[in-house]
């Protein structure tokens, strides 16, 4: 699979599209995550269970009211306490984060850490998971019952290498990730946030993808996979743009797979006639 230059999979097929606008060129300025804060209510409480940051920026997610069924609620309070943890720990938004995670001591293992950001129903983190069963998966997304329906998939299927944290994967990155530690990050169909007054609520923003290189560690691979045209312009124009980052070679052997199974927004792609763009770059030694 190639990087920068985009892969587009139509009816099951990947191809080259071509609209890589600015390979190895400058990227045009983007506005970082600066701005609002948000809450996001649960259960029909206003209770802001996802905590404020501590530095105002524009949230890349909308609130989304999740009440779980009664079978989520159940598997939720069993495995929660156990394989899920929030990025920030308190809800005033205010107190300071702790140390970065010890992820030897969650996994209870010493393996190649790969964090995906948006994992929204856990479609792929499930698949690729299984798929890879040597390497840890840290899942993270804002929407409980996302997270609550992968918990059941993860308990149903007995999988032991996925570990979930709600909340902001900035915030992950920011104070919950060792600098060098990551071997891959995956982040396929973020919003895309289609009217250009909200753009800047984009999550793959030159800021962002210099954090994620900080955190990925030589050889590293970043993955990101959109069906919006316009979004996969950006995308492939931030990404080239990062010095920390080289887009990967057709063929090259790569320190995780990047075998996505086909989610629903494939499928809505392929419905619409869209393609899916999809980007794999290389963290420079
Ligand atoms: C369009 S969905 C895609 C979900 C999933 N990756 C898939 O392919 O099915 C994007 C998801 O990213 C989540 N999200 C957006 N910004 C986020 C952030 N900063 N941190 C964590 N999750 C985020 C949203 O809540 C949403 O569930």
């Amino acid at each position: 699979m190639v990087a920068a230059t985009p892969i587009a999979r139509e009816s099951g097929q990947r191809q080259l599209l071509g609209i890589n606008l600015y390979p190895g060129g400058h990227a045009p300025l983007f506005m970082g995550h600066h701005g609002q804060m948000h809450t996001q209510r649960q259960g029909g409480s206003t209770v802001p269970d996802i905590p404020a940051h501590t530095h105002r920026r524009v949230s890349s997610f909308r609130s989304r009211r999740a009440a779980l069924t009664e079978a989520q609620q159940e598997a939720w309070d069993r495995l929660w306490p156990r394989i899920g943890m929030l990025a920030r720990p308190t809800e005033s938004g205010d107190k300071e984060h702790g140390e970065p995670l010890d992820t030897e001591a969650w996994f209870s293992r010493t393996a190649p850490l790969v964090l995906e950001i948006g994992c929204g129903t856990g479609t792929s983190t499930l698949a690729m998971a299984a798929a890879e069963p040597d390497i840890d998966v840290i899942a993270v997304e804002v929407y409980r019952r996302g997270l609550a329906q992968l918990l059941c998939a993860i308990d149903r299927e007995a999988i032991s290498n996925i570990r979930l944290i709600r909340g902001d994967g900035i915030d992950v990155l920011e104070h919950l990730v060792r600098p060098g530690s990551l071997t891959g990050v995956r982040m396929f169909f973020p919003d895309p946030w289609p009217k250009s007054r909200h753009h800047k609520r984009r999550l793959f923003q030159p800021p962002t993808v210099a954090l994620i290189t900080g955190r990925l560690r030589p050889g590293g691979v970043l993955h990101v996979a959109t069906d919006h045209r316009g979004y996969a312009e950006q995308i492939a124009v931030v990404g080239n743009a990062e010095p920390g980052l080289r887009p990967a070679r057709p063929g090259e052997p790569l320190a995780i797979s990047t075998e996505r199974p086909a989610t629903k927004y494939e499928s809505k792609a392929r419905h619409a006639g869209d393609a899916v763009n999809e980007f794999l770059w290389v963290k420079q030694p």
